[in-house]
């Protein structure tokens, strides 16, 4: 069987382009074994595993609480990129750039809205999501180690709120930051210097602003997606080591009892 016969009309002929076999690599996906031949050779498919629980992907199972967290962090990321087009991280400009954003620039108030709509609501979308996995049950075996990860998140996504709440350079700004860092420095044992090198000395100033701004555009969102890459990852390869597959004699794998995808 050829890949006309698989494919239909406009896409098959630009397959069999010079170009078109050039990108399109997969051999004509007729049997299970092409099909999974496909997956292999996609650089966006090979992450995944080839076969998966349906159930995973059900609304009624996860109700999309990870993926609307995943869609608010790509919210967040696009309109932060273009409030950074407008905005210096100095005492001198930090403030009156908000104003210009907000009255002068094209769709400024919008995307700034945006943008603080969607941190809201991540830092919501982001908790129901860890109670629904709690509430399943899917932190126990063989997800530890997605938990882990997940809790990480969880405090990333904090910190992204916390540091991004000093940049308007405001009054509520300036003391929610002053009251924070305080209550940083009560930590035992490492708190007064998590404190100082939080500030970039003893109070807010123009040090703890540049130090906010590098954090919240540079810092914390490469490190939360390449954790997220990384729980993706493992929340597909879990779901093939559940227990619910039937054990074949002699070869149970003892860690992996009390799976938890029941439900
Ligand atoms: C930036 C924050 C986070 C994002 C964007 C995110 C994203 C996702 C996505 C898209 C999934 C798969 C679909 C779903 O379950 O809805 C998932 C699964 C999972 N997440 Fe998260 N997550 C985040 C934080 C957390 C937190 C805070 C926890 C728990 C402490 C957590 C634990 C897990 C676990 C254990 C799974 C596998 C669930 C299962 O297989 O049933 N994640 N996450």
């Amino acid at each position: 069987m050829t890949m006309s016969d698989t494919t239909p009309g406009v896409v098959a002929r630009l397959r069999r382009t010079t170009v078109g076999r050039s990108v399109f690599r997969s051999p004509p996906k007729v049997t299970p074994r092409d099909r999974a031949a496909a997956h292999w050779a996609s650089f966006f498919l090979h992450i995944y595993p080839v076969k998966m629980r349906r159930r995973e992907i059900a609304f009624r199972y996860s109700w999309y609480l990870g993926v609307i967290s995943t869609v608010l962090l790509g919210s967040l990321v696009a309109s932060g990129i273009y409030l950074m087009f407008f905005y210096v991280p100095s005492p001198n400009q930090a403030y009156s750039n908000i104003q210009t954003i907000q009255t002068d620039v094209t769709f400024g108030q919008y995307i700034r809205n945006v943008h603080r709509w969607s941190a809201h609501l991540m830092v919501l979308a982001v908790a129901a999501h860890m109670a629904r996995v709690f509430y399943r049950g899917a932190y126990k075996a063989p997800r530890q180690f997605n938990w882990v990860i997940g809790v990480t998140l969880l405090v990333l996504t904090l910190l992204m709120s916390f540091t991004g709440y000093l940049l308007p350079w405001d009054q509520l700004a300036f003391w929610a930051v002053t009251v924070g860092t305080e209550m940083a420095g009560y930590v035992p044992v490492v708190g007064e210097s998590v404190k100082e090198m939080l500030l970039g000395g003893v109070l807010v100033s123009a040090s703890t602003l540049l130090r906010f701004y590098v954090l919240h555009v540079v810092v914390l969102p490469t490190v939360i997606v390449v954790l997220l890459m990384v729980h993706l990852w493992r929340w597909r390869k879990d779901s093939m080591l559940d227990t619910d597959r039937p054990v074949v004699e002699g070869t149970a794998q003892p860690e992996l009892e009390g799976s938890a995808t029941d439900g």
